[in-house]
């Protein structure tokens, strides 16, 4: 009997392994979510070489990638094509996927995008934002970009998806930007996607944006952006469902993940909910929040867990935000076992967080805030501990801290601020604002975890 509870669950990480297909080596024991969609090899392969791409960093292969993925398309294979990028310099416009393919960079293969930003494609603002994101009107189509799709994979041998950002970053510096800077990639209306084994370098806006998506695994990437490129958000899950992100290096401008619903009025009739999204080892560091919830939450964000996250030199550990206007909800969020290292403030929850897109926003429309645990954290280098600022008529209920050490190196002591809030902490140092510290809050947090 006690044998077999050794070899069972042995046996069962082996036969894991085995059903993913290979493609990921998983660690025996290692938790993980990634098996959402299982890894797959197509049996058709084309190189983009085949449709007079040239990989020597000046010709622009925009129509290379169109007729090579227009040809995909028509031959409909079974099982899909795999469409090779061979090690070159691979300069394109933006370009459309299409289902049932594979995307795959091989070693020292980098698909870059044109600095030639003025014929740059538009699209249509998304209907749970009304709007672009930074400005008003339509937005530039993302660099990779698929709407629709279904059993994409996105993979290689570290191969580089490049946006030559700084031009973007400039405009938006000098205030030239004209409409919304586009996406590294994005995918809408999508499902059954992996991303893995690449490199997202120097994204415009946002490097990688799942939008009204399902079953999207992102695993093992890297995303680099300089720590000063403004809006270079790591992984933005927006209105989507079971998104797993795990074993990624995310140092960005910005949020390196940031879960996501929609913007006030235009979110909250749009209604799509973020849920059941999983975000494991991810480490990194950017000015902003290493996991953050939000500030866009008219759709609802539920069901969140993330766990083993290593955030260092940043701005804030975990950030969980939204507004007055956004209405919506952010419900049973769980993050544990996070390591801070050298951060201003290790945690911040607020009700005041972001702009509105217009003034149509409805300022009664109150977000509800229900069921947050953080637990398992070690800080070392932290500036504050944190605050926790509710909305007056709207309180956030059900926060729970437990066994949180954070070790502050500030001249002057910070403590914790909360307002609006009810919860309860365990094991919390330094010692946790009142608002959390009732008898009632313990017996909840014990419960909760
Ligand atoms: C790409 O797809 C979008 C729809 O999401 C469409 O508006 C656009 O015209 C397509 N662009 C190209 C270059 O095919
Ligand atoms: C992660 O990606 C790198 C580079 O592509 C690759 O060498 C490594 O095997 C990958 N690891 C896993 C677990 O897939
Ligand atoms: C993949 O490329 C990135 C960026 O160049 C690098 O930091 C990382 O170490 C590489 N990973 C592997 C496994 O080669
Ligand atoms: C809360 O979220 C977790 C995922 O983090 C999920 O497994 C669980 O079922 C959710 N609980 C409820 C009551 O929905
Ligand atoms: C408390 O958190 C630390 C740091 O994440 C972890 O190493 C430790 O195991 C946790 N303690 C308990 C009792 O869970
Ligand atoms: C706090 O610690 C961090 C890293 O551990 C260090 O860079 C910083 O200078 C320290 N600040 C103070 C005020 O001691």
């Amino acid at each position: 009997m006690v044998r077999w509870l050794l070899v069972v669950p042995a046996l069962v990480a082996v036969l894991l392994a085995v059903l993913k297909g290979g493609a990921f080596v998983v660690a025996e024991g290692e938790a993980t979510c990634s098996g959402i969609v299982p890894m797959k090899s197509r049996e058709k392969m084309v190189s983009i070489a085949d449709f007079g791409g040239v990989g020597d960093g000046k010709t622009l292969n925009t129509a290379a990638f169109e007729s090579a993925i227009s040809h995909i398309v028509q031959q409909n294979a079974p099982g899909g094509t795999h469409l090779h990028i061979p090690a070159g310099v691979w300069l394109t416009g933006a370009f459309n996927l299409t289902s049932h393919m594979t995307l795959f960079l091989a070693k020292d293969a980098v698909i870059k995008a044109t600095q030639d930003t003025s014929n740059w494609p538009l699209i249509d603002p998304l209907p749970s934002y009304g709007r672009g994101r930074e400005l008003p009107g339509g937005r530039y189509m993302s660099l990779i970009h698929g709407n629709g799709l279904r059993d994409v994979i996105i993979t290689g041998e570290n191969g580089t998806i490049d946006g030559q950002g700084d031009m973007w970053w400039n405009m938006w510096r000098q205030k030239t930007l004209r409409f919304t800077r586009p996406n590294l990639l994005e995918l809408m209306h999508s499902t059954d996607v992996i991303i893995s084994n690449v490199v997202f370098q120097d994204s415009p806006f946002w490097n990688i944006h799942p939008v009204y998506c399902s079953n999207v695994v992102v695993k093992n990437v890297t995303i680099l952006a300089p720590y000063d490129s403004p809006n270079t958000d790591g992984v933005d899950p927006d209105s989507s469902m079971n998104v797993c992100i795990e074993d990624c290096y995310i140092s960005t401008g910005d949020d390196l993940v940031a879960v996501k619903s929609g913007w006030d009025e235009y979110g909250i009739a749009y209604a799509r909910p973020s849920s059941g999204i999983t975000v494991r080892r991810v480490t990194g560091s950017n000015q902003f929040a290493g996991i953050a919830i939000g500030s866009e939450t008219s759709g609802g964000i539920e069901n969140v867990f993330a766990e083993n996250l290593d955030i260092f030199d940043s701005g804030i550990g975990i950030h969980i935000k939204t507004n007055s206007g956004r209405g919506g909800f952010i419900r049973n969020i769980t993050i544990s076992d996070v390591n801070l290292n050298n951060v201003r403030k290790a945690l911040k929850i607020s009700g005041k967080a972001g702009d509105h897109p217009d003034d149509g926003y409805d300022p009664n429309a109150l977000p509800v805030v229900d069921g947050l645990t953080i637990k398992n954290v070690w800080g070392v280098g932290v500036r504050q501990p944190g605050s926790i600022q509710g909305i007056k008529d709207s309180p956030f209920t059900h926060i729970c801290l437990s066994n949180v050490t954070l070790k502050v190196n500030s001249s002057r002591e910070v403590p914790w601020t909360c307002a609006d809030v009810s919860g309860g902490a365990l094991e919390v140092q330094p010692s946790p604002c009142a608002e959390l510290t009732s008898v009632n809050g313990v017996r909840f947090c014990t419960n909760a975890l």
